[in-house]
């Protein structure tokens, strides 16, 4: 055949082997993988030249936020994403991933009952600018309307294709009781929709928060003290034990703890059908990051602020390394949520009324604000940890960072590589094996490394990313490798260090329900009984 696209002396690698071989690309798809192909098949072809680096699946990162703004923010906390679906896609390609899963908000306002309205809104943002990345949306439900739920969620997964919710435990205007929390995953289990939980205490974080305040500690670094690891270990558990009850497979969200892997570690040896993702900031910042700037008070470190936050130590690393190669984490995703650092809408100043950022604004004394000072912060709802718009950017450095973390230090394999971060995904949120895989078929997305013998390491500099954050975490580490081409549907995306696509190019693609087994609990002896007469 003649061939839109080949690639020759790829080292291929997917979530089970590894082989030298070349890949032929017609239509947007992969075609076949051979030794090698003949002056024939490869005459009037464009060919990429490997050079023996390593070829994977496209990235899949399944925890975007683009486009979330002041009404709907991420959390409920204020600030807005600077990303829409242009600059978020943009630094999606420029890293590597090919297909981006964002968030669709639903709200408690009356006129966000609808769940179809909100993906219709979020799906005309989307449509607005074009993405250079496929992709899709997770719908977050944060009420538990019995007639939404049941008219509505079969419409969302047979018509628009999405097939998963995220649930909150925390955020005041997100979090569900116990009781709401069943109700939905009962719906969902129901209509075969992956139910994904933010699993931290809201009540533990409101009450430590209070009282950090009423000591004055507001400085971004007392929001990692206001969520200990025990937050997110107590909601770990609950949320595995109301899953159960219901027998209701579910995937936590950014596990950040070495508490929670080990609450999801032990409930899948019990054969409990739970899941978890992991994200690059639990793996290279600790706390002591929310005290890097200047001095432990100053507004900039509000950059650093996510939740859960980073662990405390790196010893924590260590520990989640453990999860990352041993199966614990089965997905590993950006949370890409970006807030500029100089904007009013951003960090540190959230929802600030006013045209200016607080940026740059006292206190960087290194004291604790009292009195006066304290309460300006508190009333004018800026610079307190409270008020800072949760979340760090990463979508463009998630694959770089696992690579150099991960992949050049041996702590895991190629092949696992692959599975957390495009082929898990994939099978996770039903795009299987039209994403995360590289046999023929599957859509033709690649990432193609550079080869390592000729790679010069180099210390990343935020002028370096395509996202419109004005910083990022990662500021001067030392990166091993990056990715050299992205290839979306057999389109070169990114090529050298330059975009190469067109902002158009990106698809909207439609999932199916997980394939990640078990689907059902049946392993599990006494949550069968229960869910026997339950789902009859
Ligand atoms: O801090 C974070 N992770 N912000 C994004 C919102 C969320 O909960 O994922
Ligand atoms: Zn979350
Ligand atoms: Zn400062
Ligand atoms: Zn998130």
């Amino acid at each position: 055949p003649n061939f839109d696209l080949v690639v020759i002396n790829a080292t291929v690698v997917t979530a089970s082997d590894i082989s030298k071989c070349c890949i032929g690309v017609k239509d947007g798809k992969i075609h076949s993988l051979v030794n090698s192909f003949t002056d024939d098949e490869l005459a009037g072809t464009e060919i990429i030249d490997a050079e023996g680096a390593y070829v994977m699946p496209g990235g899949v990162d399944a925890h975007v936020h683009l486009c979330q703004d002041l009404k709907t923010g991420p959390h409920g906390l204020g600030g807005e994403c600077s990303d829409n679906f242009e600059t978020g896609s943009r630094s999606a390609v420029a890293g590597g991933t090919t297909t981006i899963i964002t968030f669709a908000t639903q709200t408690r306002a009356e006129e966000d009952r609808s769940l179809l309205k909100v993906a219709e809104r979020y799906n005309a943002r989307a449509e607005e600018t074009g993405s250079y990345a496929d992709y899709g949306f997770h719908i977050i439900i944060v009420r538990n309307d019995a007639d939404i739920l049941e008219n509505e969620l079969p419409v969302l997964i047979n018509d628009w294709g999405i097939s998963s919710c995220k649930l909150f435990l925390t955020y005041e205007t997100q979090r569900l009781t116990d009781s709401q929390m069943l109700d939905v995953m009962f719906a969902a289990r129901k209509n075969s929709i992956t139910t994904m939980i933010h699993a931290e205490n809201g009540d533990m974080i409101e009450w430590l928060t209070e009282k950090l305040e009423s000591k004055g500690m507001v400085a971004p670094y007392y929001h990692a003290l206001s969520r200990p690891p025990i937050v997110e270990g107590e909601a770990t558990n609950r949320a595995i034990a109301l899953a159960q009850l219901i027998q209701n497979p579910i995937l936590f969200v950014h596990v950040g703890s070495v508490l929670g892997a080990a609450n999801v570690r032990r409930a899948q040896t019990m054969g409990l059908p739970v899941y978890a993702e992991t994200c690059p900031q639990y793996f290279h910042l600790t706390w002591d990051d929310l005290k890097r700037f200047h001095s432990p008070t100053c507004f900039e470190n509000s950059k650093m602020i996510c939740s859960p936050p980073p662990p405390p130590t790196a010893a924590d690393h260590e520990e989640l390394f453990v999860g990352l190669s041993n199966g614990t984490f089965t997905i590993y995703s950006s949370d890409h949520c970006p807030f500029r650092y100089d904007h009013p809408h951003g960090k540190p100043s959230g929802v600030l009324e006013h045209e200016e950022s607080m940026a740059g604004e006292k206190p960087c004394s290194g004291n604790e604000p009292h009195g006066e000072e304290l309460q300006d912060l508190l009333q004018r709802k800026g610079g307190a940890f409270r008020f800072i718009p949760n979340g760090i950017p990463g979508v463009e450095t998630r694959l770089p960072l696992l690579y150099t973390g991960a992949l050049a230090s041996g702590r895991i394999t190629p092949q696992r590589f692959v599975e957390l971060t495009s082929t898990n995904p994939a099978k996770l949120y039903g795009l299987y094996p039209k994403k995360g895989a590289l046999m023929p078929g599957s859509d033709a997305d690649f990432v193609i490394w550079h080869p390592e013998k000729t790679f010069s390491p180099f210390n990343l500099t935020n002028s370096m990313l395509h996202h419109n954050v004005d910083y990022t975490p990662y500021e001067g580490m030392r990166f091993e490798n990056w990715p050299r081409y992205t290839i979306l549907r057999g389109k070169v995306m990114w090529a050298n260090g330059k975009i190469i696509g067109k902002v158009r190019d990106g698809e909207y693609v439609k999932r199916g329900p997980s394939q990640l087994g078990p689907v059902s609990p049946s392993a599990h002896r006494d949550t069968r009984r229960v869910a026997n007469w339950l789902y009859e």
